[in-house]
């Protein structure tokens, strides 16, 4: 399987988002990564609703949602009509998660469960089988542009263990610090889809970061 980049919107251009979007159309991007915070379950406000149906409007591509909220299950039918593709909800502050996963598939998003750098991977053993992703974050979640923790590699390589062990058939997703300077080493130990803000939209040629990040 290919290697799919999900560019982060947290980075781009929020006084021209349209433009930011049509270059990622064109781009070699198959998915835009769509990171809603409350400023309670991370230290940070980001968008909600309004700006993710304003994006919608504006591309086919895979709007894979990461949500670093509390309360998430009143919202999965929301996040739906708002154009969410895929919905991934944290580990951390999940109570029915099996629930919270079933929902998410029967409003019709692939389901994803993400996990912070203290997590470990076995926490979701009894659970990859119904998953479509899994979300490894490679920063304490809440701000682009941070540094990439490198214990996160060997939590790659366990998750894609665990993964094969189990027949699933989820997807393996890094999230954060991800750049042309260690996204070899994250494919290498199992990584599927590359989350990269920082580093795309930060660099001097955004397609072509992607393009290069894929390769
Ligand atoms: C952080 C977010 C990330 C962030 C990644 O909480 O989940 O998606 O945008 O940004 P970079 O790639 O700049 O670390
Ligand atoms: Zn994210």
């Amino acid at each position: 399987m290919s290697i799919i980049i999900a560019p982060s919107l947290l980075s781009a251009n929020f006084l021209n988002l349209e433009k930011d979007i049509e270059m990622l159309n064109q781009s070699q991007a198959k998915w835009i990564h769509v990171d809603v915070m409350d400023g309670v379950f991370v230290p940070n406000i980001s968008f909600g609703f309004p700006v993710l149906k304003a994006v919608r409007k504006a591309t086919k591509k895979y709007l894979d949602v990461h949500l670093m909220i509390h309360h998430y299950d009143n919202f999965i039918d929301e996040f739906k009509a708002a154009g969410a593709d895929g919905l991934t909800v944290h580990f951390e502050n999940s109570i029915h998660l099996h629930r919270t996963i079933q929902a998410i598939k029967k409003a019709g998003m692939k389901a994803g469960v993400a996990m912070n750098p203290h997590t470990p991977v076995n926490v979701i053993s009894e659970m990859i089988f119904d998953l479509d992703l899994v979300l490894i974050m490679s920063v304490n979640p809440g701000f682009g542009g941070q540094k990439f923790i490198e214990n996160t590699i060997s939590k790659i390589a366990e998750c894609k263990q665990l993964i094969e062990q189990k027949k699933s058939s989820a997807l393996i997703e890094v999230d954060g610090g991800v750049d042309l300077s260690n996204c070899k080493k994250i494919i290498a130990a199992g990584a599927n889809v590359l989350v990269a803000g920082n580093a795309v939209f930060g660099s001097a040629n955004p397609m072509q970061t992607i393009s290069e990040l894929k390769q």
